[in-house]
């Protein structure tokens, strides 16, 4: 473990980024979200094991994190394994990552990219094999961000001057390889003196917004307030949001959208007030192979995530809870799909299989 600041001094939010995903001294270092924004403590995952931990427990989390430190965990993992042992050796270990968490499409989508690079080097030796792995995990590192950068700039032509951007979860450089896929958007836009104001929505039961989002803003210096998840309908009967940007899990082929649980309950207001609906993700978060929203595996959680709170029972001890940790939303709610080949427009099935198309496939 070690603990260190990581923000490069800059002088706009876009330049201030920072990655939660570290190669350095031979090895994968992950930020420890759990302990945000309290301490900022390094973990070092010299096995898959501790990697597979890492996401399980939410020490790296959002949708391209997970994806990106999967592939780095195939490289942990493979490092040292007898040249004829490396074919059950991946088998191992790619069963390990797959299964941390089903959401996130990203995580399989790394790890079938990794597969290939695999399959091309294994006959040239463990070495060779590790060296190709670990080239191809540092460029879909550097592509995350890159990606990023472009929604960005796609995302920020949608702000007016003056808007007040609400987000729910974190959809920021913690949750990516760097400057995030939302929260991207959102500091895109300040950037391009449009976002004035960003209501993070504090995003229960282990409050990615209060305590990530939140940390992300105040770094960025983007103003912002954290509001209860329960308030956003009374701001938004009040005129007092103007955009909303979230980021994304799963997108079904049809645009049905899987985020972090109560993202629905926000696009539900936002149709009844009329307030603008976008979801921010890189292509790779589509899965062209689940037709529709119904088919997008959910994830469910441990009962004391929402009964206790860091340690302290917040419920009567017998209490048990039901803790989905995504819902979906309808593609008939989102007015538009942020990506970095720019933003997708309903019908969906149609703006979704062209972007797909013309989605650059990182090298490896
Ligand atoms: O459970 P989490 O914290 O991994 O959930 C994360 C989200 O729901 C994010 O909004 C999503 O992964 C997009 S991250 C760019």
């Amino acid at each position: 473990m070690s603990e260190k600041n990581e923000t490069n001094p800059g002088s706009s939010p876009s330049e201030k980024t920072f990655s939660p995903i570290e190669w350095r001294d031979d090895g994968l270092w992950l930020l420890d979200q759990t302990q945000l924004p309290g301490r900022e403590v390094w973990l070092e995952c010299d096995r898959p094991e501790v990697v597979a931990e890492a996401i399980r427990r939410l020490s790296v989390r959002g949708a391209p994190a997970i994806g990106v430190s999967a592939a780095y965990g195939l490289v942990v993992g493979l490092r040292g394994t007898p040249s004829e042992d490396l074919e059950r050796r991946f088998e191992e270990v790619y069963e390990l990552l797959a299964t941390t968490r089903p959401t996130a499409v990203n995580l399989r989508w790394a790890l079938d990219r990794g597969r290939r690079v695999f399959e091309r080097h294994r006959g040239e030796g463990t070495e060779a094999t590790v060296a190709a792995l670990l080239e191809w995990a540092h460029g879909l590192h550097s592509a995350d961000v890159e990606t990023n950068r472009r929604m960005g700039a796609h995302g920020s032509a949608l702000f007016h001057p003056g808007d007040r951007v609400l987000t729910h979860c974190n959809a920021g450089a913690l949750a990516t390889a760097g400057y995030g896929t939302a929260v991207g958007v959102i500091t895109a836009g300040f950037d391009a003196g449009k976002v004035a104001q960003v209501w993070v929505d504090e995003t229960r039961p282990l409050l990615q917004g209060s305590r990530l989002t939140a940390w992300e803003l105040d770094r960025l210096g983007i103003p912002f307030r954290v509001v209860t998840d329960s308030s956003v309908g009374a701001l938004m009967s009040r005129e007092m949001v103007d955009r909303i940007v979230v980021g994304a899990d799963r997108i079904a082929a049809n645009g049905d959208t899987a985020n972090k649980i109560g993202t629905y309950t926000v696009a539900v207001l936002a149709a009844r007030h009329r307030v603008p609906f976008y979801v921010a993700a890189p292509t790779s978060t589509i899965d062209p192979d689940t037709a529709t929203g119904n088919e997008i595996p959910i994830e469910v959680r441990d009962s004391d995530e929402v009964t206790r709170f860091h340690g302290v029972e917040v419920s009567p001890a017998a209490a048990e809870a039901q803790n989905f940790a995504f819902d979906v939303t309808p593609h008939e709610l989102i007015a538009g799909i942020i990506t970095e080949v720019g933003v997708l427009e309903p019908p969906y099935v149609d703006s979704i299989r062209d972007a797909l198309g013309r989605a650059q496939e990182p090298t490896g």
